[in-house]
């Protein structure tokens, strides 16, 4: 763990480099050292040779020696060698610096200041028998020459043991500062630990949170070094990545919410069709469509095949494609066009659009163009056959041509109140109903209405009744519009109920709404045009007689004046026994 840390690395290193560097200290000291100690004792021992051999030559051979042994320290020995005779050791030589005659007369170069009168300097090896050590040993050697012809040969050695203790002390110095240069790094070390490993590891656990979506934790900014300014920068960072993501998703949130809002359907496609994005009219479309397949397998994620053809060409022609479908009975406009990445079709976004009520006003136009020509046609053609008639004389009597002026005369009042009524249902229609409200006595203003059909039931054998429960109640209601209601639905009562039938007509009231009913004991309407009688035109008995018979408009104006006095018409009705018409305007109208 610890070698893994940059920390541990740079203790390493800073460990490797100071061994290095002492490692190379040390060779070069001692190379050094050892060098400059040689020399130096090469220089002191030649001079010590030559003033021996001057003191030898100059003086009693005795007193030389005596001299010269004064001249020697304890660690240097010297060796004399006159003529034939036996060589003269220093006496407080070493043992281990005894080195024999043989040695040095054998010795190649040694042997050279006897025989050639030259000085030498050499560095033997010698193996002392005590401890079996090799030391070594520096020897200088001097010519003598006396003044009586005799020569002979001074050699001054000395070991090098001094100088392996100097190295030994500077090796021991260059490991006592390699051993303080550790323990320094190691606190080094732990200094940095604290100064960047802890901000550093602060730093990756704020990067962690941050990678796990959480931007509001700071990296506490502990130096004012390159990782204080990395913790700052960080800071930012994270400060912008946060702006950015709020930015981000506020935008996703804002189109999610367009998506979802959206009255028209929006699924986005995959180059290859897979669906990426559906909003809820878009899913709408699709259940509708699962449950138009009813049980055959299908993925979760299928799209109807109609509308992947047209993916299929929006992607191949790059162009929008426009298709219609219906399904489940609701008619669906789809509009899939190309989705670009740059220069790239990425897939396609299909806008599908619920068309159904537009297709059912675009039907109801037709239908009431279709219609309105239909009843207009009727009266026209009669108009147009029975004036022809008379103008080419073919009715014979006065009371013939009285008769067809007649029908032209109803048919005109028939086409005319055909006029009048589309007029006013579109005006309604449109918004255009205005109600003068005014207090009205209600018992008495119903009763003023049955009066007028009195004498027309009476021609038609029907009894016209009239129940009331309504203690002198005041209605708030525009009695001219709610007449013109009352009106047709007596009128369609008495049309359709045979003779010998009745008509009742009952107001009752309670703390909120008037109830009015017109019930017949007559023809009733079936089961499967009842639910379409306050359609506009529609007439349940499709032969349309002459004269007195409706226009199909009548319970559509009705339904719409009893809507905009903020009440309720209903029907109930059963075949051949009779139809009860109700309906509901509140108390307080307005
Ligand atoms: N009391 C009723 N009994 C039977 N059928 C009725 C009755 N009232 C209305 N209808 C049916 O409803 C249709 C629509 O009535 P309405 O809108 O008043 O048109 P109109 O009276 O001009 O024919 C009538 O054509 C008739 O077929
Ligand atoms: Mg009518």
């Amino acid at each position: 763990m610890f070698w893994r840390s940059v920390v541990g690395k740079l203790w390493f290193t800073f460990l490797l480099l100071v061994s290095f560097v002492l490692f190379v200290l040390t060779v070069m000291l001692l190379e050094f050292f050892e060098n400059y100690h040689i020399k130096e004792s090469e220089d002191n021992l030649t001079d010590l040779a030559s003033n021996i051999s001057h003191f030898i030559e100059d003086q009693e051979l005795e007193i030389g020696l005596e001299i010269s042994w004064e001249l020697l320290d304890d660690i240097t020995g010297a060796m004399v060698i006159v003529g034939e005779k036996e060589p003269y050791y220093s006496p407080e030589i070493e043992s281990s610096l005894e080195l024999p005659v043989s040695f040095f007369l054998k010795d190649e170069e040694l042997s050279k200041v006897l025989t050639e009168q030259e000085r030498v300097r050499k560095i033997i090896e010698v193996s002392s028998s005590k401890n079996n050590k090799n030391s070594r040993v520096l020897v200088i050697g001097a010519p003598i020459e006396k003044n009586d012809g005799e020569v002979g040969a001074v050699y001054i050695f000395q070991s090098l043991q001094a100088m392996q203790k100097t190295s030994d002390s500077t090796t021991k110095f260059i490991l006592l500062a390699a051993g303080i240069a550790i323990i320094l790094t190691t606190i080094f070390a732990f200094f940095l630990s604290t100064r960047i490993t802890a901000p550093l590891r602060k730093m990756r656990e704020v990067v962690f949170e941050a990678a796990r979506g959480k931007f509001d934790t700071k990296v506490p900014i502990l130096t004012r070094d390159e990782i204080g300014e990395l913790a700052t920068a960080f800071n930012q960072m994270g400060r912008q990545l946060k702006f950015n993501m709020n930015a981000l998703s506020q935008e996703k949130e804002q189109l999610s919410s367009i998506l979802s809002s959206m009255v028209d359907g929006v699924i986005t496609f995959n180059r290859d069709g897979t669906i990426l994005i559906t909003n809820p009219p878009a899913e709408r479309f699709l259940q509708h469509w699962y449950f138009d397949l009813e049980g055959k397998a299908v993925e979760a994620e299928a799209v109807p095949q109609d509308v992947m053809e047209l993916f299929q060409w929006a992607v191949d022609t790059e162009q929008e494609q426009v298709g219609e479908f219906s399904v489940q009975g609701r008619y669906w406009v789809v509009i899939v066009s190309p989705l670009y990445n740059k220069k790239f079709i990425r897939g396609a976004v299909a806008v599908v659009r619920d068309m159904t009520e537009e297709r059912q006003l675009d039907k109801l136009r037709k239908d009431f163009i279709a219609n309105v020509s239909h009843e207009l046609r009727t009266p026209i053609s009669m108009l147009q056959g029975y004036s022809e008639a008379i103008v080419d004389d073919i009715a014979e009597t006065t009371e013939e041509k009285k008769e067809m002026a007649r029908v032209i005369y109803d048919e005109s009042l028939r086409m005319g109140r055909l006029v009048n009524e589309l007029l006013d249902l579109a005006r309604m229609e449109a918004g255009h109903i205005q109600l003068t409200n005014e207090k009205v006595e209600v018992h008495s203003y119903i009763q003023r209405i049955i009066r007028k059909f009195q004498v027309l039931a009476k021609e038609k054998g029907i009894r016209l009744l009239y129940d009331q429960y309504l203690d002198d109640a005041i209605g708030l209601f525009d009695p001219d519009r709610i007449e013109q209601v009352l009106t047709n639905l007596i009128d369609n009562a008495i049309r359709h109920t045979p003779e010998g039938g009745e008509v009742r007509i009952t107001a009752k009231t309670d703390e909120k709404w008037f109830h009015i009913e017109v019930s017949d004991s007559g023809s009733g309407i079936s089961e499967e045009d009842l639910p379409f009688v306050f359609e506009r035109f529609y007439k349940a008995d499709k032969a349309r007689t002459r004269g007195r018979s409706g226009t199909g408009l009548g319970l559509a104006i009705a339904r719409n004046i009893i809507q905009a006095h903020k009440g309720h018409i209903s029907v109930q009705s059963k075949l051949d026994h009779g139809t009860t018409f109700t309906f509901l305007i509140p108390r307080i109208s307005g």
